[in-house]
């Protein structure tokens, strides 16, 4: 026994979720928490929560049921354990979690957890305690720095929230309400993380945000700068190999950020940029204050400016009053576009949200048909696009353990897995590879060489 504690994390939901996570771990690492992966052996269960569809709710309070099991097994044989909820479901429930569930020991929203650590320390005295105001100190400034190790390991990979929050408003969702108004961090704040990540060992760094392309951070000319600039910067630091970023409305599509991805070797050629449906009339209806038409001419412009771009997207079916000629449109655009991934869902009601209230909702049924048809659309063109990888040569950055031994596996510049016959240490390399197979969602690949060596990546403390 060390003596230390140990601090078990569940994440559901997005990719700022995971990073979040990440920070959290890191401030707990800071306190002298140590990760683990199961349950049983943690004194604290941290659940960082999802409220953007279905039961997100429901699904928590039953994992805390289970929890609270383990806690009254904990509380007979004389030790303790604590509970938080943070994430989204703890910003839209608050109080109300601590009521339904006294098992929880603290409630933390996306916006304090710069003082998760002060709260765990409450909560041991008296159970019970909420934060989840949206405070007007900046919490990244008052977060550990990323070159110390948090709880939860670092691969080559890792992501950065550049932008919070937004300001969009669309009819079925309750990102505006759980986190908050369109928030961007300023450059130089970016600037030092990425650096220390690269630091750190890390090749590739996603931009996050709810609606990343949307960024407007203060420079350090004082001026605003928009995601294109800070790409353009970002792309200057030493050992960062690839850049991408997630999540984008169209509406935000600048021709600047079109140009970065003609300009910069280091973006990769992966857009993230979901439309949710292809009729007019539930385009407006949802919010999205754009048409059909408008998008698939900004998607010919991005692909003008970046041929070999891969597309991804997001879609919902069944939004209240979609008819069958709707959704038809909507298969249209799938057809037009050519997805090479994509993100389908049956429409989820959000209390709180616009479209909660309307009374033409769509049937269960007809939304699970609906459904089946899309995914299957998207699945033939997911497994096309797949399939047209075969023969081709690319970099692989090598990320990870791979299924069988000798074997790594990494990303495609496309975002596609790629097992590669590789030696455990070349981890954190870029490979050229060549494309002999696909099966299911992955591509196998032989290395043809090795691109750049691990020993070119920066050493602990170096920077741009
Ligand atoms: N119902 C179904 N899907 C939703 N999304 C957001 N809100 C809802 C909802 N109420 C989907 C959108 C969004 C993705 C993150 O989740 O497609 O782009
Ligand atoms: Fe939600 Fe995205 Fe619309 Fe913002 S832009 S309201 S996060 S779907």
């Amino acid at each position: 026994m060390t003596g230390s504690k140990r601090v078990f994390i569940k994440s559901y939901g997005c990719q700022m979720n995971v990073y979040d996570a990440e920070r959290m771990g890191e401030a707990l690492a800071a306190e002298g928490y140590q990760a683990t992966d199961t349950m049983e052996d943690a004194d604290l269960i941290l659940l960082n929560t999802c409220h953007i569809r279905e039961k997100a709710a429901e699904k928590v309070y039953s994992e805390l049921g289970r929890i609270r099991q383990l806690k009254d097994a904990r509380a007979g044989a004389g030790s303790s354990l604590s509970v938080g909820v943070a994430g989204c479901v703890a910003q839209a429930e608050g109080e109300e979690i601590v009521r339904r569930a006294p098992t929880v020991d603290f409630v933390v929203g996306p916006q304090a957890y710069h003082r998760l650590p002060d709260l765990v320390r409450r909560a041991a005295v008296r159970p019970g305690a909420v934060d989840i105001d949206f405070p007007t100190e900046d919490k990244f400034d008052a977060l550990p720095s990323r070159t110390k190790p948090g709880v939860i390991s670092r691969g080559p990979t890792a992501f950065l929230t550049v932008q919070e929050g937004c300001d969009k408003f669309c009819a079925f969702c309750v990102v505006p309400y759980t986190r908050g108004a369109e928030v961007s961090r300023p450059v130089e704040a970016i600037v030092r993380e990425a650096r220390e990540l690269a630091a750190a060992g890390v090749r590739e760094v996603t931009l996050l945000g709810q609606n990343v392309n949307a960024y407007h951070g203060e420079g350090p000319d004082g001026r605003t700068w928009d995601l294109a600039r800070l790409l353009y910067r970002l792309a200057e630091i030493e050992g960062l190999a690839r850049l991408r970023y997630t999540t984008s409305h169209p509406l935000d599509m600048t021709d600047s950020l079109i140009d970065a991805h003609r300009d910069l070797d280091a973006l990769m050629p992966y857009l993230h940029l979901p439309v949710q449906a292809g009729s007019d009339r539930i385009l407006a209806a949802m919010n999205r204050r754009h048409e059909a038409d408008a998008y698939v001419r900004l998607i010919e412009r991005i692909r003008a400016a970046r041929p070999d771009i891969a597309l991804s997207g997001d879609f919902i079916v069944g939004f209240p009053g979609e008819s069958d000629a709707d959704f038809e449109d909507t298969m249209r655009l799938v057809e037009t576009v050519g997805y090479a991934s994509a993100y389908s869902f049956k429409y989820s009601t959000r209390p709180g949200t616009p479209a909660a209230g309307r009374g033409d909702q769509v049937p269960e049924a007809v939304k699970s048909e609906r459904l089946q048809r899309l995914q299957a659309l998207l699945n033939t063109q997911a497994d096309a696009f797949n399939r047209s990888m075969v023969g081709r040569r690319f970099d692989v950055l090598l990320e990870r353990a791979g299924r069988k031994p000798g074997q790594l596996t990494g990303r495609s510049p496309y975002l596609q897995p790629v097992h590669v016959d590789a030696a455990a240490g070349a981890i954190g390399d870029l490979v050229e590879v060549a494309v002999t197979e696909v099966a299911g969602h992955s591509l196998f690949a032989e290395p043809i060489g090795k691109r750049e060596p691990a020993d070119r990546r920066l050493a602990a403390g170096g920077v741009a």
